[in-house]
């Protein structure tokens, strides 16, 4: 009989990723993608402990499914719960402590192991608990990437993280740094674009560290892998995150310029602008290293824009190091950001120290962090106002006969069209910008806004022009 499987993510590209492949795992044995945990069989909550309030929100949601699978067991029923991903790999044991109704708790390593786990609940074991770092490689085992991906596809590329921020509970939870073969990576890109793929995103919690064997066994890095697969015959765009400052080499860099598929886009978090904070945080760069890799990376694709991610009230953060972090957010302008305070992990070295800024400094210091870099977003987007882009269209708008698509600089973009517009998802077409939302842009055909009296018109997609207006 089939079962319902319903998987809630928590947390970072890397999760949505990983919840597709369980699906995956879980498949053959009869599991089929539900709606909801009401309709469901097995619950996984696959989880994230980036930040504190992300991990207490899986304890708050477990609660909710004990309730659950109190009703069901009422009624001669049961409901398997499993925790996935790095809470369980964090807290492991622990979460069957606070949360004894668990049945399974493993981490983002033992995912190919899934369907054994499930079998040994089945013959009876009380709980299962995985969290132990392999030394295979558990892409090996994984099936192959499913058909559900669509227009665009995340693709990991790598996984883990050396780096050590003092902050940070990646290098604990995920481990060290893995790379896959780039034969294996253009393999599955191959197979996502024969199945209707137009754009991938590369994706690695320190994806630019990549350094994989290449076919003919040499190390290849990013700039290699991202060459290569440019050259694959239907595969338009390439993006990747998440990037870390250190690891942005020449060639990665060069192939911003010299690489058309790749979206003048790009997240490189910088965390703080002050050296002394950086220092603290084990960033292994200086706020100077960050402008200079920005001035390069600008020289090389000169429309590139800038993502980010901040932490403000990092342990013994001055007004002078907050300052400083505004100053470089000022003089870099970013399309896009994503700013937290400070949230001690527990095992991180950062959280050990004294010098934790109080709450209400945190607080006042990404209230003004986030007023300049909303003002910033909302600049860029306007920006695009009157500008013609290239928009890949990527699945139907919220109101019947709209569509949603992105940018180059990945803004959201929706558009309004008559006749077959379904026909025309997964075409990149040419479209004018004639609002900027906060969180997206409103296009129009250009061959409506030339009878509107506007620009001319440039070269179009004919067939989606055709089927649209
Ligand atoms: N507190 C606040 N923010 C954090 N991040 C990671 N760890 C912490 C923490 N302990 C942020 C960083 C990172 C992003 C994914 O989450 O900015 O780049
Ligand atoms: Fe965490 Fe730093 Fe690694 Fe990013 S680079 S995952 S912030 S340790």
């Amino acid at each position: 009989m089939l079962k319902k499987l319903f998987i809630k993510t928590y947390g970072c590209q890397m999760n949505v990723y990983d919840s597709a492949r369980m699906a995956d795992v879980l498949a053959p044995l009869g599991y089929a993608p539900g709606d909801s945990p009401e309709d469901a069989d097995m619950v996984v909550l696959n989880t994230c402990h980036i930040r504190e309030k992300a991990a207490e929100k899986v304890y708050s949601e477990l609660g909710r499914l004990r309730r659950l699978k109190d009703g069901r067991r009422a009624v001669g029923a049961d409901l398997t719960i499993a925790v996935a991903g790095c809470v369980a790999q964090a807290e492991g044991e622990e979460i069957f402590a606070r949360a004894p109704f668990v049945d399974m708790v493993f981490g983002p390593q033992a995912y190919h192991r899934l369907p054994e786990m499930v079998a040994r609940l089945a013959r009876g074991a009380e709980r299962v608990l995985d969290t132990a770092f392999p030394v295979d490689d558990k892409f090996d085992s994984l099936p192959e990437a499913s058909a559900g991906q669509g227009v665009t596809a995340f693709l990991t590329i790598q996984e883990g993280c050396d780096k050590f921020c003092t902050f940070c509970v990646v290098p604990y939870t995920r481990g060290a740094e893995f790379s896959r073969p780039a034969r294996d990576v253009i393999a599955d890109a191959r197979r996502l674009v024969e199945r209707g793929t137009r754009e991938i995103t590369l994706l690695g919690q320190n994806v630019n560290a990549y350094l994989g064997p290449g076919p003919a066994g040499q190390a290849w890095g990013l700039g290699r892998l991202i060459r290569a697969l440019a050259e694959i015959d239907g595969l338009d765009r390439v993006r990747y995150t998440t990037s870390h400052p250190h690891d942005m080499d020449d060639d990665l860099i060069a192939a911003h310029g010299e690489v058309p598929a790749l979206m003048p886009f790009l997240h490189l978090p910088v965390q703080s602008g002050s050296d002394r904070v950086l220092e603290a945080m084990n960033r292994r760069h200086r706020a100077d290293d960050y402008r200079r890799i920005v001035d390069r990376l600008r020289t090389a694709r000169p429309d590139l824009a800038l993502s980010s991610d901040f932490i403000v009230g990092f342990p013994g953060e001055s007004d002078a190091d907050f300052d400083a972090t505004m100053q470089l957010v000022d003089e870099i302008g970013f399309a896009q950001a994503f700013s937290f305070k400070y949230s001690p992990r527990p095992g991180t070295p950062a959280a050990a120290l004294v010098e934790q800024v109080s709450e209400p400094v945190k607080q006042a210091r990404l209230a003004a962090l986030q007023a300049l870099l909303r003002d910033q977003q909302d600049r860029f987007n306007a920006a695009q106002v009157g500008r013609r882009m290239p928009v890949l269209l990527e699945k139907p708008g919220r109101r019947p006969g709209q569509l949603a698509g992105r940018s180059p600089y990945l803004q959201a973009v929706h558009v309004e069209t008559t006749g077959h517009a379904a026909a025309q998802i997964g075409r990149i077409v040419d479209l004018d910008i004639t609002e900027a939302l906060p969180n997206s842009l409103t296009g129009i055909w250009p061959a409506a806004a030339l009878r509107a009296g506007g620009a001319p018109v440039g070269p179009l997609d004919s067939a989606a022009a055709g089927a649209s207006i």
